[in-house]
């Protein structure tokens, strides 16, 4: 691993598990609400796997999945696209990125997923275009994020989707996502039990 990522990675889990134990004094809107190391690890191998170059993140925070991730992107000469509505996690996620030395592998999308999304989505050069995807914001609007996000994923792209199974009160939206992806034939998917319930989606066709 890239000394400088690994060092604002544990920098970035050490304020994860005080968030969680609440021994800062951050605003409920600034908590970093970080996918799980273990979940970063299977991000990265992921990536590794497929060879992926060109990626897109949707919830960014303060950018802890972004550098995981970036750590297998950055070998292959490749990109994330990442989107984030709160420009004080930009802030924060662009020093880390500057101090990781991987800021010109991520381009940040600031303002709200859906627009984002959708300007993309009717871009030509992103039409089957991402080879990996990291779906992590709101989970209200998740199934409408994945129909603009599907048709801009490669034959053979993998989509992670975080907080299948925990917390609690996202389940009864994610079931209804994970129930949506089932009935898709062009699909195979399958609900890993890592981190905080990872949905690990491929696109067949
Ligand atoms: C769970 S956190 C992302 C954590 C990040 N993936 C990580 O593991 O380090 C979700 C993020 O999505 C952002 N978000 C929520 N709704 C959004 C929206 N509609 N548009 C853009 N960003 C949004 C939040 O501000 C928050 O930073």
């Amino acid at each position: 691993m890239i000394d400088s990522i690994s060092s604002i990675l544990e920098e970035l889990e050490e304020q994860s598990t005080l968030e969680k134990l609440k021994k800062t004094k951050i605003l409920p809107e600034d908590r970093m609400l970080a996918i799980t190391k273990e979940t970063g690890e299977l991000l990265n191998m992921i990536l590794r796997l497929k060879n992926a170059r060109n990626m897109l993140e949707v919830g960014m925070s303060v950018g802890y999945s972004t550098l995981w991730c970036a750590e297998a992107i950055v070998e292959r000469s490749g990109k994330i696209i990442t989107i984030e509505k709160n420009p004080n996690k930009i802030k924060r996620a662009r020093e880390n990125f500057q101090k990781a030395g991987v800021k010109d592998t991520i381009i940040i999308k600031e303002g709200l997923a859906k627009s984002i999304l959708t300007e993309l989505n009717l871009q030509k050069e992103y039409k089957s275009f991402f080879d990996f995807v990291l779906i992590d914001a709101d989970k209200e609007n998740i199934l409408e994020y994945f129909d603009l996000i599907l048709p801009m994923v490669s034959i053979g792209g993998v989509i992670v989707t975080d907080n299948m199974l925990y917390p609690e009160k996202y389940k009864q939206d994610m079931k209804k996502f994970s129930d949506y992806l089932r009935k898709n034939s062009s699909l195979r998917t399958i609900t890993s039990p890592i981190g905080n319930g990872e949905e690990i989606t491929i696109k067949l066709k």
